[in-house]
């Protein structure tokens, strides 16, 4: 069951030849996946011969293979998990029932909507990062950005698969609007904010692998645990080609940090306009990106308290962030937790129901991972003997959802006026100006074994090849 069936036209072990009319609607789908590819996948990027790693099994040893492909040709396919025997529910409402193989009927229109949800994002950043690779800083880092678009790809033909699959014709019909929506479109945008912005810049690239693909991370931790055991399984292998993406965000940063701590101290300086002058990113706009692209992920985990959040626990859809590892009764009936609300411009912290809170105990526990990360960088920082250190700002800070999105906080968790804000904001948030500095960066650099001038080369190359092995041929 684990291993991968690649003499079929799409990919899969999920024994796709037996049902037919499944296989013939997925048919049907693929080409206009593929022509979504073309429209809106990597720029000028069909003909590149790529080192890139496909799925050829589930198992955690050795499921990866690295060859070239030119990524038209990826081999995009459904790859579950094995099913666990005898799997119970493990939290809410049907604790202790059989996991569900198929939908209830009850959970329908709630199921399809999470996995709607969760499917939009992942065409989502496959638009966003179209143009990065006309400014790669590497080839390595070339091939990273592309290994990242084709998992996003196949993380679409996971939620499609489940919508075919499990929800008849309004499935088939979702499945066509995940092609449609366009990400930063006015008329037809994608469903969540986050993945209507711009990701214009390498900085911005690696921000949004650190930060948002680390949503992605929980969302899918989230969804590991439900009771709908198809979703439980195709989540689960998703999380593993999510790992690549985290690594791809967080060493790329750290190795920005690092070249720019060098040239602080070659310079002996901590002038921003000096270091720009010399074409590294100085730290305080390293900051200002990190305070944008954590405020703007954070609001990705919904609302403070949201009767959805309670619906979706309490009835087995979504699990908190490693439910299966957690102690109590797994029900949270009568458990409060913490929010912070706003009276008269100051924050508060109230107690909340848990179970309507539970957005909000997902995102913090996603900010206590993210924060590691943070402190890694610091420690290149610390290394390079410079006082300077990067802190994820306060929860309060820029948010567009929930309470908190009605009133202006500064990064240190500080409420301000409008005056303040606007007196401090060029301080906490990328300016105009920032944004114009890091795209001024940016050429494309695409010698082997060669880096831009503003990031230092990595510690290891990708498969154990070297660094400066030709991840991508160009015809
Ligand atoms: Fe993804
Ligand atoms: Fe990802």
């Amino acid at each position: 069951m684990s291993s991968i069936n690649y003499s079929e036209k799409i990919p899969n072990n999920v024994n796709l030849s037996e049902d037919r009319t499944l296989q013939r609607a997925l048919e049907q789908w693929q080409p206009n996946y593929l022509q979504w590819w073309a429209d809106v996948g990597p720029e000028g990027s069909r003909d590149f011969d790529v080192y890139l790693r496909t799925a050829i099994s589930v198992d955690p040893q050795g499921w990866a293979q690295f060859g070239y492909v030119k990524m038209p040709d990826y081999r995009w396919g459904i790859f579950l998990n094995p099913a666990e025997k005898d799997r119970k529910i493990h939290f809410g409402d049907h604790l202790g029932e059989p996991a569900w193989q198929d939908v209830p009927g009850e959970h329908r229109a709630n199921l399809r909507r999470i996995i709607v949800t969760q499917g939009d994002t992942e065409p989502a950043s496959v638009e966003q990062q179209r143009h990065l690779g006309l400014t790669a800083p590497s080839l390595y880092d070339l091939r990273n950005l592309f290994q990242v678009n084709v998992e996003e790809g196949r993380h679409l033909w996971a939620m499609v698969y489940l919508l075919h699959k499990h929800f008849g014709r309004d499935g088939r019909e979702e499945a066509e609007a995940l092609l449609e929506r366009r990400s930063g479109d006015q008329n037809n945008p994608r469903i969540l904010g986050a993945f209507n912005e711009k990701t214009p810049d390498w900085l911005s690239f690696f921000m949004f692998t650190y930060f948002t693909d680390r949503d992605g991370k929980f969302q899918l931790c989230a969804l590991a645990e439900s009771s709908f055991d198809p979703l439980a399984r195709t989540t689960k292998f998703m999380l593993t080609e999510e790992a690549h993406h985290m690594f791809v965000g967080e060493s790329g940063v750290s190795r920005i940090i690092q070249r720019t701590c060098q040239v602080m101290n070659e310079l002996k300086t901590d002038d921003p306009a000096k270091l720009r002058a010399a074409g590294v990113i100085d730290l305080p706009t390293i900051q200002r990106y990190l305070n944008f692209h954590f405020s703007v992920t954070i609001d990705l985990f919904g609302a403070d308290q949201s009767s959805n959040a309670a619906i979706f626990y309490s009835s087995g859809l979504k699990g908190r962030f490693e439910e299966g590892k957690r102690s109590g009764d797994h029900v949270l009936k009568g458990q409060t937790y913490k929010v912070l609300d706003v009276d008269n411009g100051k924050l508060f912290e109230k107690d909340a129901p848990m179970l309507n809170a539970l957005n909000e105990v997902l995102r913090d526990d996603y900010i206590k991972d993210s924060i590691g990360g943070v402190e890694r960088w610091n420690k290149v920082i610390e290394k390079a003997g410079i006082a300077f250190r990067l802190k994820t700002p306060h929860k309060a800070f820029h948010r567009q959802i929930g309470t908190l999105s009605g009133v202006k906080v500064t990064p240190e968790g500080q409420p301000v006026s409008d005056a303040q804000w606007q007196a401090g904001v060029a301080q906490w948030l990328p300016t105009d100006e920032d944004r114009a500095f890091v795209a001024s960066l940016m050429g494309r650099v695409v010698e082997p074994g060669k880096f831009a001038g503003w990031i230092a080369p990595p510690v290891m190359g990708i498969n154990r090849q070297p660094v400066d092995f030709e991840y991508v041929r160009f015809a």
